[in-house]
């Protein structure tokens, strides 16, 4: 017999089922609460909501483990590639070498971008934040390919946006960077992987040759493995919700390269570094920001620390601290920031405060550091982990879709005013 569980509300009991996934986490099945109680559940933020059964991405916080599709994301990391990684979250398996050319051929067939993009970007003012150009941009694609309106395209129009959305995302992100910086916009070169294709357009110039350091292209590599999925996030989730109103797909990572933007999400790569940098002007002294982060009267927080679901180490963290400190020696860059960074750790990991609540460096601690030593500009970090997050973005949507998941809309505990009579401004 099946597992249930039993809720008693004024004298009634009501049953309901308990599912279990594979890795043995449990849920109870509420949907039919409110038909039969009346009653709803109040769990802002979503801590202890599950929205979808998924079967792309596990993770235990606890445990401190991430894989995708059941692959230990060390081994990922080590062993693979971007492309490969993308197809293994988008397609449920990896690839054979022939699917893997196949994918890698399509995807550098479609890098190119309307010239009419150009203007979109001349729209902008030279300081607009690049993850605010680059989110436009992937939506204006909604424009271009209006055929991604149609909520009932086949699985191979499907596919076809799938493709353009992971060959065109690089190009709009170095052109972001162009356009922030005045300089002529680099088209993409198809001899190359997406990697050094991405960092050519990024830091080629009109007048010079340019060939990107193996070093920085598979670091970059390594860092967009690492972001690739982390199963329901708030970007992911944005992705999910936005995709099921049916929007089009271009609209549904537009929205979730927005969520990712903030602060508490995605946009904490900038802030760490932003942090380290103010520690710095400021002396050096890790333990005075520490105890700001520590006091409720202050806004501050220790940036690049804590996690929802991550109660031990970011297993992502500890591949990125390991990758700093090669990273930086093979290229022989020495940053002051990083041995901030590390007192900071050492100081936190050690102080009652960020034991008792187990706050632990997450995911965007170090990747900073090694984004600045492969010469990428502060402002581009999120767009970084953008790019890396956008096969899981686009696995999650097709999921979504292929198990016709109905609309999202969350209920509410309204707590405003009862009815009350309008009373015209002149006798208020
Ligand atoms: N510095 C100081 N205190 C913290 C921090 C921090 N970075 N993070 C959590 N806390 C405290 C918080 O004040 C609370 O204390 P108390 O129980 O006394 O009220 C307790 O720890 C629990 O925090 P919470 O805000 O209830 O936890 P949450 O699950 O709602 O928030 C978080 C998770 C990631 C938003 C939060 O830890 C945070 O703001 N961290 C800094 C921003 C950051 O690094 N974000 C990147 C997350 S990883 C990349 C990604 O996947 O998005």
């Amino acid at each position: 017999m099946s597992d249930s569980a039993k809720l008693s509300y004024k004298g009634q009991e009501y049953e309901f089922p308990v599912i279990t996934g594979t890795e043995n986490e449990s849920a109870i099945e509420i949907g039919k609460l409110r038909d039969v109680s009346g009653l709803i559940t109040l769990d802002p933020g979503y801590k202890n909501t599950g929205a979808t059964k998924s079967a792309i991405t596990f993770l235990d916080g606890e445990e401190g483990i991430l894989r995708y599709r059941g692959y230990k994301i060390d081994e990922l990391s080590k062993k693979s590639t971007f492309l490969e990684v993308a197809y293994l979250l988008i397609y449920g398996e990896l690839p054979t070498q022939a699917e893997y050319d196949a994918f890698s051929k399509e995807i550098t067939q479609h890098t190119l971008v309307h010239e009419d993009i150009k203007k979109i970007l001349a729209g902008f003012p030279s300081n607009a934040h690049p993850m605010g150009v680059l989110s436009s941009l992937i939506c204006s694609l909604s424009a271009f390919y209006p055929d991604s309106l149609n909520p009932n395209q086949t699985d191979e129009e499907i596919n076809l946006s799938i493709i353009r959305l992971l060959a065109k995302m690089p190009t709009f992100a170095a052109w972001a960077f162009k356009n922030k910086i005045g300089h002529p916009v680099n088209y993409p070169d198809n001899n190359l992987d997406y990697c050094a294709n991405f960092l050519k357009m990024m830091f080629a110039l009109p007048a010079e040759q340019y060939e990107s350091d193996p070093v920085v292209a598979t670091a970059l590599d390594k860092l967009l493995i690492l972001h690739a999925d982390h199963e329901q996030n708030c970007s992911t989730s944005t992705v999910r919700m936005v995709g099921s109103s049916q929007a089009s797909i271009y609209a549904a990572i537009s929205a979730g390269i927005n969520a990712l933007w903030g602060p508490l999400h995605g946009g904490a790569n900038q802030s760490v570094i932003e942090m380290l940098e103010a520690i710095k002007a400021d002396g050096g002294d890790a333990k005075k920001y520490l105890d700001k982060a520590k006091d409720k009267n202050d806004p501050f927080r220790l940036m690049g620390f804590g996690h929802r679901v991550y109660k031990n180490f970011d297993p992502r963290a500890k591949i990125i601290k390991q990758a700093a400190d090669e990273v930086l020696s093979r290229l022989g860059v020495t940053d002051p920031v990083l041995e901030i960074a590390k007192e900071l750790e050492y100081a936190a990991l050690n102080d009652q405060y960020f034991i008792d609540r187990k706050l632990y460096p997450n995911v965007d601690f170090y990747s900073g550091i090694i984004y600045r030593a492969l010469g990428i500009p502060t402002d581009m970090f999120t767009v970084m982990f953008a790019l890396g997050r956008l096969p899981g973005w686009i696995a999650q949507w097709k999921e979504m879709r292929e198990n016709k998941e109905p609309i999202g809309r969350p209920r509410q505990v309204y707590v405003g005013a009862t009815e009350r009579e309008y009373v015209f401004i002149n006798k208020r």
